[in-house]
């Protein structure tokens, strides 16, 4: 096997803690930390600060980066605290008539929920579709049978699509079961209706790459796959799309709003037509600082070669895991999963009636073995990144035996 593309001497994990959830929390690189020191070294003494260098510059870089993880351009590139504000953005900026609708798939992590459910208010419905069958969630996600390679998701959500629905909004990947949706032909087929795909992209981004064609918003926090710390993420926005959002109304994201050579009290303005249109304000410098190392570092690594990698430890883990009379139908299903192109970074072992005691026994026994695995809604998730390498791998079936 070739070298994982991101140097584990770049993190600072240690031997005690094999990290299989950066679908939950991404490690910093150690160079997050000088990077953040060194920028709040300057807060103590204000006048080593720089405006174009320091307030502007590192922002400007930090949306550079941002855009290469998802293919993109810096001027499409809202910085934001979280995926989070980057759907509540949308949500709320987006020019809504009484009786729109909204429709997302069945089950999705909340952010992609509450922003459109907070828009009942305002006339606007939302409406969520099963993407296969005995596809459960809420309080009955335990019962939900799993995902196979043949369903066909992506023809479900169209088919649910009706005159009313302004705006599909789908995971990437689907924080609990894994799934990767097609979000290009979901974009493709999108557009060709009038619908605006906006997608919660958290837990492919810096581990798959991105295909954004047809898709109208993609927001992202960066502290899972991206290695950022948290609360700071970004929101990519199509700008004939962008232009239709109601501006978010500060002093920044109007046209030399932070030019001080002209007068701040001339309001003679237009609004930006770039993605700092919808920024809120002043930026969190130090949140930006650290998250430009970590989105430099996966951008240096490469996210082609990162998701090469992960493929590669996931088709190892799965022949691992086969070998396992207890889990060899759920590595069967999942291999055939993979084969599809139908996971992105987290490979989630449905507990087929095992139940939550019984999951989180599996999980404490793994602790005391220094593997860190999550639960969520019935799955126990596996997340491998580019520093893992196989005898990670050989630890996780170890454990699973
Ligand atoms: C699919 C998905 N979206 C969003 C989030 C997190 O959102 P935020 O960046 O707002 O914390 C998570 C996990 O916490 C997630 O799994």
């Amino acid at each position: 096997m070739t070298l994982p593309p991101l140097n584990p001497a770049l993190l600072h994990l240690d031997s005690d803690h094999l990290w299989l959830m950066h679908c939950s929390e991404g490690p910093v690189p150690r160079s997050v930390v000088r990077s953040v020191r060194a920028y709040l070294h300057k807060e103590l003494w204000p006048w080593e600060l720089k405006w174009k260098e320091d307030y502007l510059g590192i922002p400007d870089e930090l949306r550079r980066e941002a855009a290469k993880i998802v293919g993109g351009e810096a001027s499409d590139i809202t910085l934001t605290p979280s995926t989070s504000s980057g759907l509540v953005t949308v949500a709320q900026s987006l020019r809504w008539s009484r009786g729109d609708e909204v429709v997302a798939p069945l089950g999705e992590f909340p952010t992609n929920i509450w922003p459109w459910k907070a828009l009942e208010a305002r006339g606007v419905r939302f409406r969520e579709v099963p993407l296969w069958d005995g596809h459960q969630a809420g309080a009955a996600a335990w019962s939900s049978t799993a995902p196979r390679a043949g369903d066909d998701v992506e023809a479900r959500l169209l088919a649910a699509l009706g005159h009313a629905t302004r705006v599909l909004a789908v995971s990437w990947v689907r924080f609990q079961d894994g799934l990767k949706l097609d979000v290009a032909a979901l974009g493709a087929a999108c557009r060709a209706r009038g619908v605006h795909l906006v997608v919660d992209g958290i837990q492919g981004a810096g581990t798959l790459p991105a295909d954004l064609t047809g898709v109208s918003a993609f927001a992202s926090g960066g502290h899972k796959g991206l290695l950022g710390p948290q609360g700071q993420g970004f929101l990519w926005t199509d700008p004939a799309f962008r232009k239709d959002l109601i501006p978010m109304g500060s002093w920044m994201s109007v046209e030399e709003g932070t030019a001080f050579d002209r007068a701040s009290t001339d309001h003679n303005r237009a609004w930006l037509e770039d993605g700092q249109r919808m920024e809120p304000g002043t930026l969190s410098i130090v949140s930006c600082a650290g998250a430009l190392e970590s989105f430099r570092t996966v951008n240096e690594a490469g996210i082609p070669a990162i998701a090469a990698h992960i493929r590669r430890l996931q088709e190892r883990f799965l022949e691992g895991l086969a070998r396992n009379p207890a889990w060899a139908e759920e590595a069967q299903r999942l291999r055939t999963l993979l084969e599809a192109g139908r996971l992105g970074s987290i490979l989630s072992l449905h507990h087929g009636g095992r139940g939550p005691a019984a999951m989180q026994e599996l999980l404490m026994k793994g602790m005391r073995r220094g593997v860190y695995a999550s639960v969520r809604e019935g799955y126990l998730r596996v997340a491998f990144h580019g520093w893992h390498d196989p005898e990670d791998v050989e630890r996780v079936v170890d454990w699973l035996e």
